[in-house]
């Protein structure tokens, strides 16, 4: 599959001075979970549409514990994914996660390709890609993390490959090299994490396969890596990029009995772990020609109706010095209280 495809089928927002995405991942659950989530969405829509959805992966999971009978094809993804969402009107720029590549279709992300020329809102021109619809002063790139490892750790076992895991970082690399502005990085994987994997790696935070992802995001200048995976949503500011976990868009209601969850565990040398909490939702990210930048996370509640969202966390940025170490400047501090809202 070629990495760094350019992609244009979209509309243009080259010209907007101010940009809004959703942030959305872990999404495909095919059940009430997912339906709620997807409703909030269209609710906030009404007075904040979105100009595009940022999908973090893992956009369609198997139903149930069943394998799939037959093959599996572009058609599930009109009934499993695009009846959600249809109402919204929007992009949904998708990334690839593991349980829609590997498990779903076998690890061919050839029907998701597929997909985006047969949907209205489904976006994946291959497996990793840039998105050139946008205005001058943001680039997003979007790439495969399934192919990562590192020290005998690996994203996705078999899908490890040296030969493909160096081709997205050189996409990458090229990509924003030498570019000015807000830089967003799209994966399925964390770099860090608040989760249940933060025990597998000793507690430290680090996901330690996603290593050489974490040098490029650092040697690249990243200001935001926005992934998935982890069942929760989060925010921990790295060194030099503020990293957003959104994965609670349907799938985040079940514990998995191998991996129980573990709420804290960060090591403050390395990052800082800003806030995390597992209920359903997804994110806001608010961006300007000034580089001002602003996240929400909107929650739902469990046992309440989708109507009932609410921002349960805020942060905003007003200018790309403020990302990742340089937050942390006594001045910066003392405004901290100020500028962010925490509730719930
Ligand atoms: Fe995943």
């Amino acid at each position: 599959m070629v990495s760094g495809a350019q992609f244009e089928l979209a509309p243009d927002k080259s010209g907007c001075a101010r940009l809004r995405a959703y942030i959305i991942g872990d999404y495909g659950s095919g059940d009430a979970w997912q339906a709620k989530v997807a409703e909030a969405m269209t609710l906030l829509a009404r007075d904040e549409p979105p100009d595009l959805v940022l999908g973090t992966g893992d956009c369609i999971y198997l139903a149930g514990d069943d394998l799939l009978t037959g093959a599996p094809s572009a058609e599930m993804l009109s009934e499993r994914f695009d009846t959600y969402y249809q109402d919204l009107a929007a992009s949904f720029f998708q990334c690839l996660g593991n349980h829609d590549l590997i498990d779903v279709f076998g690890g061919d992300p050839a029907p998701m390709i597929a997909h985006t020329y047969q949907s209205r809102i489904w976006r994946m021109p291959s497996s990793s890609y840039s998105i050139r619809v946008l205005p001058p002063w943001v680039a997003v790139h979007v790439l495969n993390s399934n192919v990562f490892g590192f020290d005998g750790t690996f994203a996705e076992g078999e899908h490890f490959s040296v030969r493909e895991m160096e081709r997205e970082l050189d996409a990458a690399t090229e990509y924003f090299s030498g570019f000015q502005g807000l830089k967003i990085l799209v994966g399925h994987h964390p770099v860090f994490t608040a989760g249940k994997r933060t025990y597998r790696y000793r507690g430290d935070g680090e996901i330690r396969c996603m290593r050489r992802l974490r040098e490029m995001i650092d040697g690249t200048g990243v200001h935001f890596y926005l992934s998935g995976h982890e069942h929760h949503q989060s925010h921990t500011t790295g060194p030099a990029c503020e990293h957003i976990v959104q994965g609670c868009g349907g799938a985040g209601a079940k514990q998995n009995p191998r991996h129980s969850r573990r709420m804290n565990g960060t090591r403050l040398s390395d990052k800082i772990f800003r806030f995390q909490q597992v209920m359903s939702g997804f994110a806001v990210l608010d961006m300007d020609q000034h580089l001002y930048v602003r996240v929400r996370f909107i929650g739902i509640p469990a046992h309440v109706p989708a109507d009932q969202f609410r921002v349960i966390y805020e942060y905003d940025w007003s200018g790309l010095d403020e990302i990742g170490d340089r937050s942390l400047r006594p001045c910066r501090q003392t405004n901290d209280n100020l500028r962010r809202r925490h509730s719930g």
